[in-house]
């Protein structure tokens, strides 16, 4: 990885996320042992609930939560959005309908735009993480809701030894083999032993406006589901 580039800086995470566009579906899969297919339908079953008519997938990269959560409301229209155009791309051929290039953190919708924001595994890439919440707020109708799933710290003390050994140690050897981007994976650890889990996340929530509904944890508290409403 290059030192002199701050983790967060967007032109690195724009260009690390164009070098493995192609592989990144695959790498997910093999390095999640295929939970994330679980991860993201159980994201769209709780967005289905909300019976939303417009959602706005922010980060939306290869557009998977995309596709599950028109899958989940057929109704609605998904609208996938990233700064990233060769991920992008993997979305664009995968048919997912409504996509448009747009940074998170200067998002290019009126007002009370959506329903529902998701990003998923996105917010931690961003550049400032309380200014994209905020953006999602403002593009938010009154009642709608963000939801962020993402990476988070399990909290046995036992399970996150495991944990940090498999993500450190393992994950970037598997990585470099399926992407050829060993950086790229090394940049994932550092970033999620720096990202807000848990009441910590909530609380980042409700200083941008949001009421907070407990986190929802999953693989032993290794992916959590924030949802933070708007009244
Ligand atoms: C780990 S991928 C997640 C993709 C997808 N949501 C998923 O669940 O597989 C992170 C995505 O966030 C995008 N991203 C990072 N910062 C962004 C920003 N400021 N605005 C828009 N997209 C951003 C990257 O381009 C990348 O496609």
């Amino acid at each position: 990885m290059n030192e002199t580039l701050a983790q967060s800086d967007p032109e690195f995470v724009k260009k690390t996320f164009a070098a493995i566009a192609g592989r990144y579906d695959f790498a997910n899969h093999l390095l999640s042992g295929g939970l994330d297919f679980l991860w993201r339908r159980k994201l769209s079953r709780l967005v289905a609930r909300r019976h939303p008519v417009d959602i706005l997938d922010l980060a939306t990269g290869s557009g998977d939560l995309a596709l599950a959560m028109s899958k989940a409301c057929p109704t609605a229209k998904v609208v996938g959005a990233d700064f990233c155009l060769p991920m992008l791309e993997m979305a664009r051929r995968k048919r997912v309908r409504h996509l448009i290039q747009a940074d998170g953190l200067a998002l290019p919708f009126h007002d009370e735009s959506f329903d529902v924001v998701t990003m998923a595994f996105g917010l931690r890439n961003m550049a400032d993480w309380g200014a994209a919440i905020r953006e999602a707020h403002r593009v938010l109708r009154g009642g709608g809701a963000l939801y962020v799933m993402d990476f988070s710290l399990p909290d046995s003390e036992f399970v996150l030894k495991f944990y940090r050994f498999y993500l450190h140690r393992i994950l970037p050897g598997i990585a470099q083999w399926a992407t050829r981007r060993r950086d790229a994976y090394e940049y994932l650890g550092k970033t999620i032993e720096t990202f807000p889990s848990g009441l910590v996340m909530n609380a980042l929530l409700k200083s941008c406006g949001f009421k907070c509904e407990p986190p929802r944890k999953m693989a032993f508290g290794a992916v959590s589901i924030y949802c933070g409403t708007v009244d």
